[in-house]
């Protein structure tokens, strides 16, 4: 029977019941649950509106149902709807009358707020640890590779001289933002919800601040229609994990790229690729592949959770009930694509000599002859043309910037001299830009210990 049988007549239909029921899914926050009524259980006794041995058989029934849970003894019933009513069901059965007191000024509104947000709380500092490791990964594949020099580039076209560390430190950079958003968010979900009720709050002289510090929130939310309602914190953690996958993405992108026989700049570890069923050859980047794709699915997660609450009256709809599972999934998938990411990088070959080859190809030391000139007393423009001409003459007579004879730098310009070849090295194009930022040796090691006193600081 359910629990609101008396103001009924008939018994839900069976289909309806399977439909509205959340069970199935939310399960998965028994254990906040049962933090938050034992909370709440201890601000009731405390405040006296349930006597010290009612609390007792509440919490100890709560522990033995909490037990059960992990070890997966406990039945759950679609019937009893969501894992709120569960839980009250199972706890009334075993202890009477003292299980009927627990949801004595609460709500099932504040209820479901509160236990998203303790679940919220600890995955958000689970995915920071992991957006740490691969930034250590990456800052111990940066450390070695300070002096291994690629092309750079824009629009996919091979454009100015940089090393592996500094382009991969491009990636701990934007992974380093990804955690400073998510300590964001995790200021703006510790807040308390239990107390708004089902959207007016209680009659009930309860203590909202002693539950929040029982449950190790900072604050309490303000309004209680805004306290059941708000699920601004879901919307914002799923945008910063969807910018997360973004990054993640377009690391792959990069990495399949590298992977290509077109590049081979680097090559997967056997144990994070995989082969072909009819090409005896192939070994295929799946890893990266499947993180690229799925973005698709976070990103999934983000529009449906916008577009339910759109346009949704206050307070408490059902519509939100439909916020569980793309949360849960965007925070399995962002987690499961962090814990393979890692590892595969660390376990990547580099091939120096493939991307020594590349940079050494495409001109991309056209700007540093330009600049060459500039330092010599030409005027920019003039530089830049001078070294245009100079680029389409070796690629005639199949020359490169550092083989073209000094006699045909000086036919086109009289200021070339000798000291032309040590501009155009691509070694010390890369070594020369000591801009902050930038790709010398000495910038990304700053670069590097930076990073490095970054993660060291974190909470
Ligand atoms: N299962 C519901 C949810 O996830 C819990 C709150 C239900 N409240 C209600 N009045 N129907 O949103």
């Amino acid at each position: 029977m359910k629990m609101w049988a008396g103001r009924f007549k008939k018994e839900t239909d069976k289909k309806v019941n399977d439909f509205n029921s959340s069970i199935s899914f939310d399960m998965r926050l028994f254990k906040e649950d049962i933090m938050g009524s034992i909370a709440h259980s201890t601000m009731l006794c405390s405040k006296g509106i349930i006597t010290e041995k009612e609390k007792e058989e509440i919490q100890t029934c709560l522990n033995d149902i909490l037990s059960e849970l992990l070890n997966g003894d406990a039945i759950l019933s679609p019937d009893c709807e969501d894992i709120h009513m569960n839980i009250e069901q199972l706890l009334t059965e075993r202890i009477g009358t003292a299980g009927k007191k627990l949801h004595t000024a609460r709500s099932r509104n504040d209820q479901v707020a509160l236990d998203i947000r303790i679940y919220q709380k600890s995955e958000i500092l689970e995915i920071i640890s992991l957006i740490k490791n691969l930034i250590n990964e990456i800052l111990a594949l940066a450390t070695a590779n300070t002096s291994t020099v690629m092309p750079g580039y824009t629009h996919l076209q091979r454009a100015q001289p940089i090393t592996f560390a500094h382009h991969i430190l491009a990636y701990a950079q934007m992974l380093r933002r990804d955690i400073t958003r998510l300590y964001d968010c995790y200021d703006r979900t510790d807040e308390m919800p239990l107390g708004s009720g089902a959207l007016a709050t209680t009659t009930y002289d309860i203590d909202r601040m002693q539950v929040a510090n029982l449950l190790g929130f900072k604050d309490i939310t303000k309004n209680s229609l805004d306290g059941v309602s708000d699920r601004d914190f879901i919307i914002e953690l799923l945008s910063d994990i969807s910018i997360i996958m973004v990054h993640l993405s377009r690391f792959s992108e990069e990495i399949i790229f590298w992977c290509s026989w077109e590049c081979k700049f680097i090559e997967l570890d056997d144990a994070y690729s995989t082969g072909s069923s009819i090409m005896p050859q192939k070994k295929n980047p799946d890893i990266p592949e499947l993180v690229r794709g799925k973005s698709g699915r976070v990103f999934g997660s983000l529009i449906s959770i916008l577009t339910t609450m759109k346009g949704l009256p206050l307070a408490y709809n059902k519509d939100m009930q439909e916020d569980k599972e793309a949360l849960f999934n965007a925070i399995d998938t962002v987690k499961l694509c962090l814990e393979v990411f890692a590892p595969m990088l660390k376990t990547i070959t580099i091939n120096k000599d493939r991307m020594l080859l590349a940079a050494g190809e495409g001109f991309i030391n056209a700007t540093d002859c330009a600049d060459y000139l500039v330092k010599k007393g030409l005027a920019f423009r003039d530089a830049y043309k001078i070294t245009g001409e100079l680029v389409a003459l070796c690629i005639e007579n199949k020359f490169t910037l550092n083989t073209l004879p000094l006699a045909d730098y000086k036919a086109k310009c009289e200021v070339f001299d000798e000291d032309i070849y040590d501009a155009v090295n691509l070694q010390n194009c890369v070594n020369e830009r000591k801009v902050i930022g930038g790709p010398s040796k000495s910038a990304v090691l700053n670069q590097i210990a930076d990073l490095q006193d970054f993660i060291k600081h974190l909470k």
